[in-house]
């Protein structure tokens, strides 16, 4: 092993302590005043107490504390100004059966916090606070512990926790996430490099006989293996046509597609979300190269629409337009593009958004709100059926980091209701569709991050053109 491989093997689990401190003094001047309450995440147990899963600490925890351990919670007291970190050191019987952690005030000083008490100190904290009238901001908990011990600490009942969350906290932190500093680009790009491993390992696998597990289970292994962890359960399936399959147990067999939607995340979290597809065979038949190249221009114009100032919701026009001209040019969608995508019929072959933002989160702070990740002011959600479901239609900012995902799909489930509800009959000619009720999926996905004049997309290509892939599938 030479020195620079040793180099990229260490693992590196916090920035700079001061990268903390200026999220959390800018939070401060956001927020003006009260107090920013943060709750870590606990273990969580798979089937009994001492069998969690593996622990994922909360990403906005993470965001302004650093600390990637159970037990803590962290506030960022506005008025005062000052941040504290709660968390208990580890007792004798921690140490003996998990192993020591060096004491909470040396690790909150590599966030640089300078202030920490034992955790049961942040009830009194919260009580004084509230008695004196000063706000609590707390962001939506996703976990029913932490749902639970918001009731707790802040005199609430279950159903009003979501209510009393401060609209104020989810945009001063949903402002600050979303723009992506370089050591957070340069996280992302490790990630993507897994990724990468992970996808080229999966089209090497790829061929008839071998089963969808064998696979992920490979793939979820490297993710590991290079320092790090799944970003999102793997979706690897050759029915892709469900557009989120976490089913494994099929064998491939050729004629099918094969789509693999997996990534990984670094030992920081940062996460990374790529999809290609594969032919079991080895070979892509005309049919399924005709489609594959329809996704991979919408895939590909949209990423060169990217800029500063544009809305993705027209990055997602960009796509699904050149998805239903694709469509239109093979028989299966007939009349003018501009009005059948107006109309939404695209969206019988592409039901979901071109994207969303990537970060610490895959899905970035989803946790808070998708509405307030994707929209705004100037951009409001649309209830039509496809787009609805586009989680990131904002205007783009240098910094932006989100995925360009488009896919064509022929889910037999949804033929056969539109069939029925007649509907689209002048955009949808279903009797060539109903040729292709077998066909599967076929999704394109790679992370780009918005620059000052347009986008870069992240990391090394991922082997994405037909004869790119047709190259490497079943070479082990
Ligand atoms: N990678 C799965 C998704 O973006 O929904
Ligand atoms: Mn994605």
């Amino acid at each position: 092993m030479n020195k620079s491989d040793k180099f990229n093997k260490e693992i590196v689990i916090m920035f700079d302590s001061k990268i903390y401190a200026q999220r959390r003094n800018k939070l401060k001047k956001q927020l003006k005043s009260g107090i920013a309450l943060f709750l870590g995440n606990e273990e969580s147990p798979m089937n009994y107490r001492d069998n969690p899963f593996h622990f994922r600490q909360d990403s906005s925890f993470l965001y302004f504390f650093g600390l990637d351990s159970p037990g803590l919670a962290g506030i960022v007291d506005v008025d005062e100004e000052k941040d504290i970190i709660f968390g208990n050191d580890l007792d004798v019987e921690d140490i003996i059966w998990m192993g020591d952690l060096p004491k909470l005030k040396d690790r909150a000083l590599e966030a640089g916090v300078s202030h920490t008490l034992p955790y049961n100190e942040l009830d009194k904290i919260l009580k004084t606070a509230i008695s004196k009238g000063k706000k609590i901001h707390f962001l939506p908990p996703y976990r029913m512990e932490n749902t639970t011990k918001l009731c707790r600490l802040l005199g609430l009942c279950e159903s009003m926790v979501k209510t009393y969350a401060s609209e104020e906290l989810i945009k001063a932190v949903v402002e600050q996430r979303s723009i992506k500093i370089k050591a957070e680009i340069d996280e992302i790009e490790k990630a993507h490099s897994i990724a990468y491993e992970m996808h080229t390992t999966a089209m090497k696998m790829t061929k008839p006989g071998i089963y969808e597990y064998e696979i992920a289970g490979r793939i979820e292994g490297i993710a590991a293996a290079m320092g790090g962890m799944i970003s999102f359960p793997i979706i690897l399936t050759i029915n892709g046509q469900t557009l989120h399959n976490h089913y494994h147990g099929n064998k491939l067999v050729a004629g099918r597609l094969l789509v693999n939607d997996s990534g990984a995340e670094t030992a920081m979290h940062y996460a990374s979300d790529i999809t290609r597809t594969i032919p079991v065979s080895g070979k892509f038949t005309s049919k399924q190269k005709d489609i594959y190249n329809i996704v991979l221009d919408a895939q590909e114009s949209a990423i060169k629409a990217i800029k500063p100032g544009y809305k993705n919701k027209n990055t997602h026009f960009v796509a699904v337009k050149k998805i239903a001209k694709g469509l239109t040019g093979l028989g299966l969608m007939k009349g003018n593009t501009d009005e059948a995508v107006k109309a939404g019929a695209h969206a019988l072959f592409m039901p979901h958004g071109l994207g969303h933002m990537m970060g610490l989160d895959v899905h970035d702070m989803e946790d808070v709100g998708e509405n307030y990740v994707g929209y705004d002011e100037k951009t409001k959600r649309s209830d039509q059926f496809g787009l609805a479901y586009l989680r990131m239609a904002k205007e783009l900012e240098p910094g932006h980091v989100l995925t360009v995902e488009p896919g064509i799909y022929f889910i037999p489930a949804l033929i056969d209701k539109w069939k029925k509800e007649k509907k689209h009959l002048n955009f949808i000619n279903y009797n060539k569709v109903d040729q292709y009720r077998d066909f599967g999926g076929i999704r394109i996905e790679d992370n780009v991050v918005v620059t000052k004049t347009g986008y870069r997309v992240i990391g090394k290509t991922i082997p994405k053109t037909t004869d790119d892939i047709e190259a490497i599938t079943g070479t082990y």
